[in-house]
C-alpha cells in the first residue's frame, strides 16, 4: 500500500550539509520540512549493518519522538578496491572532530599500498538509502546510488567525501558542483546524477506524486 505525504516533515539528520541537500530536494513538493535539531531530538545510535536498516533506526525515533512523519537518509561511500569501506561507516572514518580531510587520506594511503592508481582500479559509489516513517509505523524506503572513481580531492563545495569523488562521465567532483549540479535533476524528469537526488526520485514516485 502507497500512502502520500501531506503537511509537516521532519527531517531526521543533524548532518549540516545532508539536510541542506534534503531541504532542496524537498523544496518542489510543498512540504513543510522541520529538523531534528530544531525539535532538539536525540541522535539515536546507528547500530544496524545496512544502510536501510540505520536510516530506519534514524526514523522510526524521530516520527515517535515528534509524532510527525519522519525522513532519515543513511548514506556513505564505498570503495570498490577497499570490500565497500568506509560504507556505513563513512561518517565514523571522520572521527568526532568530522576530519574528511583525514578520512580521504586514509582512503587515499589505503589504494596506494594496494597499488591501485589506474581509475579502473579505484572505483567508488555513494549509496543514499532513505526511509520514511509515519507515526502510526507505515514506512517506505528506497536506495540510490551513484558510481564513479576516487582522485585526489579538488573542490571545496558540497560536504564530507565530495572533494574526492569523481562521477562516471563528469569532469568536476562534487566538491566542485553546485549543489544543483550535484542534484543533477534534469527538467524533462530522466535520471537525477547523486545518489540522493536519485533516492529522492523515487520516493517522489512512491509518496509524493
Ligand atoms: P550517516 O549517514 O549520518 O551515517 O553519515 C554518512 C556519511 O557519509 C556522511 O557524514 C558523509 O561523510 C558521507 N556522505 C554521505 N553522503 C555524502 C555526499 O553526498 N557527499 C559526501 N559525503 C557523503
Amino acid at each position: 500500500m502507497t500512502r502520500k505525504l501531506e503537511g509537516k516533515l521532519v527531517i531526521a539528520t543533524h548532518n549540516a550539509g545532508k539536510l541542506r541537500e534534503m531541504r532542496e530536494l524537498m523544496a518542489p513538493h510543498g512540504v513543510e520540512c522541520v529538523s531534528a535539531g530544531e525539535l532538539g531530538l536525540p541522535e539515536p545510535e546507528e547500530t544496524g549493518d545496512t544502510f536501510i536498516a540505520n536510516a530506519l533506526i534514524k526514523a522510526r525515533a524521530a516520527a515517535s519522538a515528534a509524532r510527525l512523519p519522519a525522513l532519515a537518509d543513511d548514506s556513505g561511500l564505498c570503495v570498490e578496491a577497499l570490500d565497500g569501506a568506509p560504507g556505513i561507516y563513512s561518517a565514523r572514518w571522520a572521527g568526532d572532530s568530522k576530519d574528511f580531510a583525514g578520512a580521504m587520506a586514509r582512503i587515499e594511503a589505503e589504494l596506494q599500498a594496494l597499488g591501485a592508481t589506474t581509475p579502473e582500479q579505484r572505483g567508488a559509489h555513494f549509496i543514499s538509502a532513505l526511509a520514511l516513517v509515519w507515526p502510526d509505523g507505515h514506512e517506505t524506503v528506497v536506495e540510490g546510488r551513484v558510481d564513479g572513481v576516487i582522485v585526489l580531492p579538488r573542490g571545496e563545495k558540497g560536504f564530507g567525501y565530495d572533494p574526492q569523488f569523481l562521477p562516471d562521465g563528469h569532469a568536476l567532483t562534487f566538491g566542485e558542483m553546485t549543489s544543483e549540479e550535484k542534484h543533477g535533476l534534469p527538467a524533462d524528469g530522466s535520471r537525477a546524477l547523486s545518489h540522493r537526488a536519485r533516492a529522492f526520485q523515487d520516493l517522489e514516485r512512491l509518496v509524493l506524486r
